[in-house]
């Protein structure tokens, strides 16, 4: 096993599977059965305990990024980090030039990943960025984006990250350095005015169409030809897949998408 084949059982937690046990979402519900655990998380929570639910490790779950893992670094997943080793190669091998940029990143891992690859293939001059609230998705905009209606997953804790543990995941591995950017925010307000110059390789992972088109609208331009981009939900969340088609009719994108995994896709910029 190479390193990198090593360091994809670290980001996604296979090598542990402990890390099938996962912490329990608390539904806003208000039903009495909703309500009663509801009280039970809260006071565990103010007790510092985490409620864990047991699950088996399933190993085909986590090459294809199904399940959330408690701990790791990465909830894509080990066809999604294959697919961005693929890009990474393609684009260095090519001289696509241009930084890598991971909208989305949650704690972090795919965006380590890209970092890793870089340093291991000894290139000193691209950058990452890494764009997020931090704290989780917005709460879906009804009447912007109607799409997004009945996808509110502001409850889930356990997605919002802070930008705090993110830089710390980096350097637990070595890999924070000053070529590694962080864009905090909401997506509508850090990425029109963000410093990115050109870009090889771009990852949407917002799940959410406003989210998706935020990303396309504000960056898709900064792409190289040649450049990839890829889009992590585009066959497991409705509104992702409705904006990258919009937005691709829009613009006339006809560029073959190619198939990763049971939901994300890509296509080369011609
Ligand atoms: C599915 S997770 C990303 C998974 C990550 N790529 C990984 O390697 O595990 C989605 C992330 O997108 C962020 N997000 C979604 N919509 C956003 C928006 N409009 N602005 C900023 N962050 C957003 C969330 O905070 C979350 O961290």
């Amino acid at each position: 096993m190479d390193d990198l084949e090593l360091f994809k059982k670290v980001l996604t937690a296979s090598a542990y599977p402990e890390s099938a046990y996962r912490i329990e979402q608390i539904s806003d519900s208000k039903s009495p059965a909703h309500k009663f655990r509801n009280f039970i998380v809260r006071t565990l929570r103010k007790q510092n305990k985490l409620l864990v639910k047991k699950r088996e490790f399933n190993a085909a779950d986590r090459d294809e990024g199904k399940d959330w893992p408690m701990f790791g670094y990465t909830m894509v997943g080990h066809k999604r980090l294959d697919n961005v080793q693929h890009a990474i190669e393609t684009i260095l091998e090519k001289d696509i030039p241009g930084d890598f940029v991971e909208c989305g990143v949650w704690r972090g891992g795919c965006a380590m990943f890209m970092k890793a690859m870089l340093n291991t293939r000894g290139d000193t001059e691209r950058r990452i960025w890494l764009a997020d609230s931090f704290a989780g998705l917005p709460k879906p905009n009804e009447s912007e984006f109607p799409d997004d209606t009945g996808y509110d997953y502001t409850d889930q804790d356990i997605l919002a990250v802070p930008m705090e543990t993110v830089k710390a995941n980096f350097d637990r591995f070595d890999l924070l350095d000053a070529r590694v950017e962080f864009l905090p925010g909401w997506f509508k307000d850090t990425l029109p005015d963000a410093g990115i110059g050109q870009i090889a390789l771009l990852r949407a992972d917002g799940d959410l169409y406003e989210s998706t088109i935020q990303i396309l609208d504000n960056l898709y331009d900064k792409v190289a030809p040649g450049g990839f981009v890829i889009i992590d939900d585009y066959k497991s969340w409705p509104p992702c897949k409705k904006a990258v088609d919009e937005f691709r009719a829009r613009h006339g994108i006809d560029a073959p998408i190619h198939d990763v995994d049971w939901t994300g896709v890509y296509w080369i910029k011609p």
